[in-house]
This record gives structure tokens, C-alpha cells and sequence, in this order.
């Protein structure tokens, strides 16, 4: 049954119109509709309009009284089905071991792969749920979800169908990615070679058109291996992305757009060389700011990446070693901090830029036809939304044409 029609009125509108992905000046470009009213019939936006939209029906009204009303976050990189938690490592941590040095010694990404093994399905499916969930109310209407804690053909099926289980009933868009070289597992001879061999054909059999991702770092995935993995994926007419350049710059970048990858993500590390194959490409560079809030303080240079010509993207890379954290909001005020972004450049890049990663053009901007996922924040200037950190900044989210969350007292 189709949502009742709802019409939000008095908002200052985000509408992001314009060309996808962003890059350069243009990711400045907000398309700002300083007071307007959006008219949302079914699950897509029937109009915008400065005068007041006509409906025939009688809509369900909200008054913005000229707070920010924007497209639905997009989270374009999550590792948000996992199971256990990582608080020991990150006590180690504290007490000064190094992240990839965890991994190395078995630890990190291989004991969240243990207690994910351990897991059932409906385990799995259960936790995710309560993710997304919060994901919702933090403004977040579409959210990738990698596999990558599997790293068997069994595992990594058995997490892509609890990420489609869960799917299954939350009112927002879930995209699952196969991460399946996310970390070599030293316990088994010949790794990489079951990953390409057995783990990739059984995945490509029952999910044909997903994405296929790997870390490429010292001590995971090496830069040949990866190679060898996303071109044997592209083999079989999947996407790939990368996760590169987060601790060592190994030439993964160059290679990735060479693949024609749809995005290399992490870059904290990125050379000159990399910045400038990216700024040339179609690829989409996705910056993960939460990362190194958590990790070790290094950031990936977005100021440098916009400026070079790169089309780049924010996300949360929620997950339980490197950025327990659900919130573009706070990954947004990270990423103008740390990352040289403007606050417009940031919205850009977790809206309409991250769509593109996913490859959506039905989302991440305001316009008639779209589909209507908006967050109304409760501010009235859009500056605030990095500039305020800690807190949720949502007052109501609209996904697929229905109002699924409110702050009562601030929504009228
Ligand atoms: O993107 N770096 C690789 N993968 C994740 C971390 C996953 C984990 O530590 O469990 C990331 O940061």
C-alpha cells in the first residue's frame, strides 16, 4: 500500500540539484532553496516548489519553519554486520600497540572473522537489524554493508544473506558488497588462491552483480593479490572497489583506476601519483575520517583530493576495530575538521556523491521523481551540521515516501 501523501513546508531545502558525482567547485554547489515546500506522494518526491505545491489529496503537513531539510544520508562504506567486540584490542591499543601489528599477530579483522564463524545466520541477521536501526535514526537512509569477516565461501554466504535478511525489513536501501580479500587467514595454506577459486564462483553464483572489494595493506592483501582478485571479478562482471592507501601507500590506487574500480576507499596515505590517477578517473575516492579519530589520528587529505579534480565521498566505515561509529553527522564534522572538506563539500559527499558510488541516481538530491528519502534537521543554517559534533542533529527522516522517525517536540 502506498504511504499517505506528506507534504514538508517552510524549509530551507538542500536540493543538490545538478550533475553526479560532484567534483571540484562544484561540490560547493548545495542548490539551496532558502524557504520552499517538498511534496512527497507514494515513495518519490512529486514536486518542489517555491509558492506552495498543489496536491489534490490531502497531505500530512510539517512545518519546517525554516529548518534544513536534505537528502538522506548515504553511507557508502560500512562493515556493519559483524558479531563480538573488539574492546580488548582496543585496551591494547590504549596502552600503545599498533593496529596493523594486532592484525598481524592474528588479532584485529581475524577475531572479529572468529567470532563471526561463530555465528549463526539469524545471530547475525539480529544484530545487524539493531545496527541499521540506529543507522535510521541518525539520518541514514541507504548504507552499504561489506561481508569481509567471513573469508570462507560458507562465511562470507552466510553473512550476504543475513545482510539480505535484514534488508528484507528496514525501510532503507541496503547495498551488500563482497569484501571477500579483507585479511589473508594464516591458518589456511594457500589463501588467496581458495579466495579466487573457490570463495569468489561461489559467491558470484548466488549474488552475480555485487560488488567485489579487498584491503590492500602490509600485512593483508598485497597489491598483485588484489589485482589478481578484482580482475577475476570483473571477470565475471562484477564492480570492484578497494580499500587503499589507508597505512602504506603500495600503489593500489593507480591500479584500482586502472580496473576502472567504482571507488578506492581509505587514502589517508595517498601519494601524488595516486591523488592525480584518481582526479583523471571516473573512480570515486571515499574518505573515512572516523577511522582515524579512533585509530591514530591520520586523515586522508580531501582538500588535496578536491582540489587535484578527485570526486569524493564521506562515509561512516562502521565497523568494530576502526570505527565504531554509526553517524555521517559526526563523520561529516570530522571530515571538515581533519580533511580540508568545506561543510558543502561534505554534504555533497555524503549525499549526492555517495549515491554514485553505489551506483544510484535516484537518491542524494532533492527534485521531483526521486525518491523521497530526507532528513530534516533541526537546524536552520546547514553550516551547523559539521559544526555541532556529538549529538543527533535529525529531527524526522522520510524513507521511501513515509515519515519513520520524529523528534515530537521539535517537529510540528
Ligand atoms: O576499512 N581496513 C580494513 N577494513 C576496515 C577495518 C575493519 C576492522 O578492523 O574490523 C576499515 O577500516
Amino acid at each position: 500500500m502506498s504511504p499517505p501523501p506528506l507534504l514538508i513546508r517552510n524549509a530551507r531545502v538542500l536540493t543538490l540539484a545538478g550533475p553526479s558525482p560532484r567534483r571540484g567547485p562544484t561540490m560547493n554547489d548545495l542548490g539551496v532553496l532558502p524557504r520552499a515546500d517538498v511534496l512527497i506522494e507514494g515513495e518519490r518526491i512529486a514536486g518542489v516548489s517555491l509558492g506552495g505545491v498543489g496536491s489534490e489529496s490531502r497531505p500530512i503537513q510539517i512545518d519546517a519553519d525554516g529548518r534544513v531539510l536534505m537528502p538522506g544520508f548515504i553511507d557508502c562504506h560500512t562493515h556493519l554486520c559483524w558479531a563480538g567486540d573488539r574492546l580488548d584490542e582496543w585496551d591494547m591499543r590504549r596502552r600503545g600497540a599498533a593496529y596493523l601489528d594486532i592484525l598481524k599477530a592474528g588479532g584485529g579483522i581475524m577475531s572479529t572473522v572468529r567470532a563471526v564463524r561463530a555465528a549463526s545466520r539469524e545471530q547475525l541477521t539480529a544484530l545487524l537489524r539493531e545496527r541499521l536501526d540506529q543507522l535510521l535514526r541518525e539520518g541514514t537512509t541507504t548504507a552499504e554493508v561489506k561481508t569481509g569477516y567471513g573469508l570462507t565461501a560458507e562465511h562470507e554466504l552466510k553473512m550476504l544473506r543475513a545482510v539480505r535478511d535484514a534488508a528484507e525489513d528496514w525501510p532503507g536501501t541496503v547495498v551488500a558488497t563482497a569484501l571477500l580479500g579483507h585479511a589473508v587467514d594464516p591458518n589456511v595454506p594457500g589463501f588467496v588462491e581458495r579466495t579466487i577459486k573457490e570463495t569468489l564462483p561461489a559467491v558470484h553464483a548466488e549474488f552475480p552483480a555485487i560488488a567485489v572489494d579487498a584491503f590492500c595493506e602490509e600485512g593483508a592483501w598485497s597489491r598483485d593479490e588484489c589485482v589478481r582478485l578484482l580482475e577475476a571479478a570483473g571477470a565475471l562482471g562484477h564492480p570492484v572497489r578497494v580499500h587503499a592507501d589507508q597505512f602504506h601507500t603500495l600503489g593500489m590506487t593507480e591500479a584500482a583506476v586502472a580496473l576502472g574500480a567504482l571507488s578506492v576507499d581509505h587514502l589517508e596515505a595517498a601519494s601524488p601519483s595516486g591523488a592525480a590517477a584518481l582526479a583523471a578517473s571516473d573512480t570515486i575516492g571515499v574518505i573515512l575520517p572516523c577511522c582515524g579519530f579512533h585509530v591514530d589520528g591520520r586523515y586522508a587529505g580531501g582538500r588535496a583530493l578536491i582540489d587535484a579534480g578527485a570526486a569524493l565521498a564521506v562515509a561512516t566505515n562502521c565497523n568494530p576495530g576502526s570505527a565504531p561509529c554509526s553517524s555521517i553527522p559526526m563523520a561529516v564534522a570530522l571530515a571538515v575538521r581533519h580533511c580540508g572538506l568545506t561543510p558543502a563539500e561534505a554534504i555533497t559527499a555524503c549525499t549526492v556523491n555517495a549515491a554514485a558510488v553505489l551506483g544510484f541516481t535516484d537518491r542524494g538530491r532533492i527534485e521531483a521523481g526521486k525518491r523521497a528519502d530526507l532528513v530534516l534537521l533541526r537546524h536552520r543554517d546547514e553550516r551547523l551540521l559539521a559544526h555541532d559534533f556529538g549529538g543527533n542533529p535529525v529531527d524526522a527522516v522520510v524513507c521511501g515516501g513515509v515519515l519513520h522517525w520524529q523528534s515530537e517536540h521539535r517537529v510540528r
